[in-house]
């Protein structure tokens, strides 16, 4: 176990990440945190964390690339171009009600699709704490070891 997992584990999954202004140079940043992938992102002014791997199904929201839907800031996959809220890991997309002549579409939520963690700055050091609430979101099939061995691995 490195040093990093040693506090991690001392300190309910919280890790130290990096320097805040590096950080703010990479804007994306990924850290392995025990079995979890995680992507950090920082996005004009404000710090993100998200499971790396999307729960659709399992595209790198490390190549994503972050708009703005309905007011919300999002991270968009690269594979099948869904959107996630980078603050709560809901799901976006847009309907429409059939009954109305006028057909326009409206953003709804799928609900909370993607595990996202807490990011905190303490001078100018920056920490990930893993979100352990029960689950399953399904982003966290992506997590486990049973997807690594299968997908990721061959
Ligand atoms: Fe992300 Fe399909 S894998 S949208």
């Amino acid at each position: 176990m490195s040093s990093d997992e040693d506090v991690a584990a001392a300190s309910r999954h919280t890790l130290f990440i990096g320097k805040k202004e590096n950080i703010i140079q990479a804007r994306r940043v990924v850290k392995s945190v025990g079995e979890r992938d995680v992507l950090v992102i920082y996005h004009q002014g404000d710090f993100y964390a998200i499971d790396v791997r999307c729960y659709h199904s399992g595209g790198p929201l490390q190549e994503g690339d972050i708009e703005d839907f309905d007011g919300r800031t999002c991270i968009v996959c690269p594979w099948h171009k869904y959107k996630i809220t980078l603050a709560e890991g809901e799901g976006l997309y847009q309907a429409v009600d059939p009954s109305v002549k006028a057909l326009k579409p409206t953003w709804c939520s799928k609900g909370i699709k993607q595990r996202v963690h807490t990011v905190t700055v303490s001078n100018e050091d920056v920490f990930l704490t893993l979100n352990d609430s029960p689950g399953p979101i399904d982003s966290d099939y992506y997590q486990t070891e049973k997807y690594r061995n299968t997908f990721l691995k061959e």
